[in-house]
């Protein structure tokens, strides 16, 4: 589980724990990693472990991921969750915004996924999960992160047509307006109080609020369950509302 020290991932991740499953934490931070699954741990009676790795570094991938077998055993469960905002109007956008966005995104995404299918394909069972957004259908001053987004989800149906002979599902979800730091720090970007920024967004989402990161842990519970297992590539708009 990327980017689980805080938001939707840490919602997730809790998630999965009260599944059942053992869960790692892994997020750039170790300190904050490890206070994440400790909480996570005591909440809910499970097994868990913080890891610190830069999910868009190919050694600290293996590295990660080589710790998760060893302590948890070899992850059958992937959730790529690590995200990044670098926003900025195409003319003002620089190459670093663009390069920290695709390496978070897309090549923090290909390395885990690469390195865990290994462990998923031997045990001929396993569940990956993509986050995408809302985003990926195109959104002002966003050309990196919807690039990126909607990259996931080719990303992810590919993984679905080769992993699926393995018993490997591969699906995506793509949030609209959760309420985390990111949409905190975008709001203040637009130099908007975050409360006002929620109140105006959610009088323009059908279900009159916005998510919270349990809605996106509900369906990647989901996701990852046995039962879904007929469900592959398959991409999920959870934004209160339709999307397409
Ligand atoms: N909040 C929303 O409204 C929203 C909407 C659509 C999609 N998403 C996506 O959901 C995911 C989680 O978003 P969030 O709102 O919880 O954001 P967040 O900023 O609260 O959390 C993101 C986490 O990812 C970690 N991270 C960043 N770069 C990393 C890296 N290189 N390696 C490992 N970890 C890294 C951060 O440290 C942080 O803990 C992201 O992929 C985001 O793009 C969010």
């Amino acid at each position: 589980m990327t980017g689980a020290a805080r938001g939707i991932g840490a919602a997730v991740a809790k998630r999965l724990s009260e599944d059942g499953h053992n869960v790692a934490v892994i997020d750039l931070a170790e300190d904050a990693s490890q206070e994440t699954a400790d909480a996570i741990a005591a909440a809910t009676g499970g097994k868990t472990l913080g890891v610190g790795a830069d999910v868009s570094n190919e050694d600290a991938v293996k590295g990660a991921v080589e710790k998760v077998a060893a302590e948890l055993g070899g992850p059958t469960i992937l959730i790529n969750n690590a995200g990044i905002i670098r926003d900025n109007m195409l003319f003002k956008m620089s190459v670093d915004d663009w390069d920290a966005v695709m390496g978070v995104h897309l090549r923090g995404a290909f390395l885990m996924a690469r390195t865990c299918q290994a462990h998923m394909v031997e045990a001929k069972w396993g569940r990956i999960v993509n986050l995408s957004s809302t985003s990926a259908l195109g959104n002002r001053g966003q050309a990196n992160y919807s690039a990126a987004k909607a990259g996931m989800q080719g990303f992810t149906k590919t993984l679905a047509i080769e992993l699926g002979k393995f018993g490997v599902t591969a699906n995506a979800i793509a949030p609209g307006f959760i309420q985390t730091d990111m949409t905190a720090a975008t709001a203040a970007r637009m130099k908007v109080p975050f409360d006002d920024f929620i109140k105006f967004s959610a009088e323009q989402i059908p279900v009159q609020r916005v998510g919270q990161p349990e809605d996106i842990a509900h369906l990647a519970s989901f996701f990852a369950s046995e039962g879904a297992g007929f469900i592959s590539g398959q991409v999920v708009y959870a934004a209160g509302g339709p999307k397409d």
